[in-house]
């Protein structure tokens, strides 16, 4: 069965990430050998194609075109998008439904856009890709039924939800690349219902990437790890909004617990007092280009310390856009082949994988992808 190429329709489409991700489908468009070779899925799917046919549209509260968005974040150097910047004109972007409106109004907005959008590009497979920024940590976890949320639910407080509710309407994959929790249970299984895919959170683009291979490596070798210590400087709009404790905690959470799940105990359980910490502080001269240094204090036999030390000058932006666009492309696969819900297979690239079971070491979650392309390829070939 033939795949047609993904519309990325992004919630939060003139951000730092969303900005990028539509440079590179422009650029993919003039040059798709230029862009291939970054990503994961030109290995995973061969004859996915044509890259050219990929499209985006979506929405922001923020009033700027995405020539405008890329300006203002500075990810890029004009010589990298103004090439295409035909192409990115014709991507549309709409302003996001009020948040003063109720749920229901507001998903009722969203899944008019969506069918609109799909009419402008016909040839093309819809994905919902969220870049919403990270919220205050709410509990969500008590609603039963559709009508309870639509009810009680504060949208305003995770804005993410209308745009999840109005994609599982329309029949449009998911995917959820910030920290924000909107794969509650109730969501699973209308999305179960629904026939629809929805993988999250909160994308692995750098320093959680490399946590999760160094881990993964120590623990093969049998080498104990006593402290792990993440400190990470970012000055783009996330790192500012980050710099929110409450909106901070559920990414930092994100990026504690899986070191424990991948070593199989709990790190400094020896000195009675939490042992791995990570910060993330705002510094507004870095913008987009992230720097990260990891401690990371092990013993090996006769419970000998060694420490290793990690620096990574990494470009956030840079980094999550390829994922993203594998990302569309796996829930095409996905969709294509009957696997709704939530697909923990795709841990590879989050932080938090959601779905019953999600691999946790890097080479499971290498296998776990393996597995998947293995199942889609059935459908697909
Ligand atoms: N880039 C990465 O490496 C990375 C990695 C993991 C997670 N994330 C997450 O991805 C998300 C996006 O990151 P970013 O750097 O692009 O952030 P950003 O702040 O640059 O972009 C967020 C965009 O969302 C828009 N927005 C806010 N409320 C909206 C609403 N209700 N409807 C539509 N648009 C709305 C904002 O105007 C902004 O343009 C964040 O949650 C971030 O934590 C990013």
């Amino acid at each position: 069965m033939r795949a047609n190429p993904p519309l990325l329709l992004i919630a939060g489409a003139t951000g730092a990430t969303g900005s990028t991700v539509a440079a590179a489908i422009a650029a993919m468009k003039q040059a798709p050998d230029e862009m291939l070779p970054w990503l994961t899925t030109s290995h995973w799917f061969k004859d996915l194609d044509p890259l050219k046919g990929m499209e985006l549209a979506g929405w922001d509260i923020a009033h700027r075109t995405l020539k405008q968005a890329i300006e203002y974040h500075g990810v890029l150097p004009p010589e990298k998008y103004l090439p295409c910047l035909e192409h990115l004109g014709k991507f549309p972007i709409r302003h996001a439904p009020g948040n003063d409106l109720p749920l229901h109004k507001q998903v009722e907005h969203l899944i008019r856009d969506i069918q609109d959008f799909k009419g402008l590009f016909p040839y093309t497979h819809p994905v919902l890709v969220n870049l919403l920024p990270a919220s205050s940590t709410i509990d969500l976890q008590e609603f039963n039924a559709l009508d309870e949320l639509y009810s009680q639910a504060d949208a305003l407080t995770l804005p993410d939800l209308s745009y999840v509710l109005a994609a599982i309407s329309t029949g449009t994959p998911v995917v959820n690349f910030t920290s924000n929790p909107i794969e509650l249970p109730l969501i699973a299984q209308e999305a179960l219902k629904a026939g629809v895919p929805l993988c999250g959170r909160d994308g692995k683009t750098g320093q959680t990437y490399l946590k999760v291979v160094l881990a993964s490596a120590l623990k093969a070798r049998g080498l104990q790890v006593d402290g792990w210590y993440s400190l990470n400087i970012l000055g783009n709009d996330d790192g500012r909004n980050l710099a929110d404790p409450d909106k901070a905690a559920g990414k930092i959470l994100n990026k504690t617990e899986l070191l424990d799940d991948i070593l199989g105990y709990r790190v400094g359980h020896q000195h009675g007092a939490p042992c791995h910490k990570v910060v993330i502080d705002y510094y507004p001269p870095r913008g987009d280009c992230k720097e990260a240094w990891d401690v990371i204090d092990f013993t090996g036999l006769f419970g000998m310390p060694m420490s290793l030390r990690l620096n990574l000058q990494a470009r956030d932006s840079i980094l999550a856009a390829p994922m993203i666009i594998d990302l569309a492309w796996w829930m095409v696969a996905v969709h294509m082949a009957k696997r709704p819900g939530l697909v923990p297979e795709l841990g590879f690239y989050f932080k938090k994988p959601t779905g019953p079971h999600p691999p946790v070491t890097f080479q499971d979650q290498l296998s776990a992808l393996q597995s998947l392309e293995h199942d889609c390829r059935e459908i697909l070939d």
